[in-house]
């Protein structure tokens, strides 16, 4: 059998990303169907048009706006993005669709993202696209290295595919989005020692600090939870930084079987342990937008048609 689940959810990251977040236009979720159920069918041509670039895409689907497409069945644990409170705020702001679009060619992403909003036409409007890029070694604005600690191999499919506990969305992923502004001049006034204390781990060479070394306040620290059996919580994030000279910073970007993991990583990043100790890298970005999706199984987009 054919894998059940579109491409973009697991393959290895690209240096180009583009995210599209998009409202449907009132009295467009017929159009909007068909033009879900022909999806796949342009992603497959192009895809096969740029072989050997890694192109690839996810369409997913809003928590909000789910049962206006599909009013019967819905994905066991799609929720709304989580409410979290703490020092800082993580706006809510959620949008029908999305088109997480990737290559290691602008152009390709570029031509991918223009016939998929084709398709669409007018019964859609953009809210947001981000554009994205490789920086250096894959690092972060800051100038961390991110993704070391993502899930490696075939552990992805594990992390970041719904499986038999959800039968008809086998192959499904939930999805948080947040955008992230960057305040790096205020960044860049912390001491080397300060910022790699920020995150766990060392800045040139990525090391990660002994558990004991790292403050209870680093990012790291923070998001690496563990449930009552003692199992890592993981996610499988394709975050990229994005921006221009005047604003810049990360599009977080997670995928996971449930959408339970990031909300307890946020939670413990925002609300802290109890004794004060929340993430202090968010003292030095902002959350600007905030998105639950759920990227249905390729099935799913056949069974619109
Ligand atoms: C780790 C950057 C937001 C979850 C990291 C690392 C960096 C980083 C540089 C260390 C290397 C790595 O393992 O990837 C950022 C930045 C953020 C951000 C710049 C926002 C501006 C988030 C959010 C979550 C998250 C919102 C989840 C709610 C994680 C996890 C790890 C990690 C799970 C791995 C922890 C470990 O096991 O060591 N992040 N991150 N991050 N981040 Fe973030």
């Amino acid at each position: 059998m054919n894998a059940n689940y579109q491409s973009g959810v697991i393959a290895d990251a690209n240096s180009d990303a583009l995210f599209v977040t998009l409202n449907v236009v009132e009295g467009s979720n017929r159009a909007v169907k068909q033009a879900l159920a022909q999806s796949q069918g342009v992603i497959d041509a192009m895809k096969q048009q740029f072989s050997g670039q890694s192109l690839h895409a996810v369409i997913a689907i809003g928590s909000e706006y789910w049962p206006q497409i599909s009013p019967l069945k819905r994905p066991l644990l799609l929720t709304n993005f989580p409410s979290v409170e703490g020092a800082v705020e993580m706006p809510i702001t959620p949008a029908d669709l999305l088109l997480h679009i990737r290559s290691d060619r602008h152009d390709i992403t570029f031509e991918l993202a223009t016939r998929l909003i084709a398709l669409f036409g007018s019964h859609v409007a953009i809210a947001e696209e981000v554009s994205c890029f490789r920086y250096l070694d894959s690092r972060d604005l800051t100038g961390f290295v991110d993704g070391t600690e993502n899930p490696q191999g075939d552990h992805k499919k594990e992390v970041a595919l719904v499986g038999e506990e959800d039968s008809d969305f086998e192959g499904g992923s939930y999805i948080h989005l947040q955008r992230y502004v960057h305040d790096l001049p205020k960044w860049h006034a912390q001491t080397l020692k300060a910022q790699e204390d920020m995150y766990g781990r060392t800045k040139a060479d990525n090391i990660e600090y002994s558990s004991a070394d790292k403050p209870l306040t680093a990012h790291t620290k923070r998001t690496s939870l563990k449930d009552d059996q003692g199992q890592s919580l993981e996610i499988l994030r394709h975050s990229m930084p994005y921006g221009t000279l005047q604003e810049s910073g990360l599009l977080f970007a997670s995928y996971c079987r449930t959408p339970e993991n990031f909300t307890l990583m946020l939670k413990s990043m925002v609300e802290g342990d109890g004794q004060g100790h929340g993430d202090r890298l968010m003292q030095f970005t902002t959350a600007v937008t905030g998105q639950a999706f759920f990227a249905p199984p390729l099935t799913w987009f056949k069974e619109l048609g």
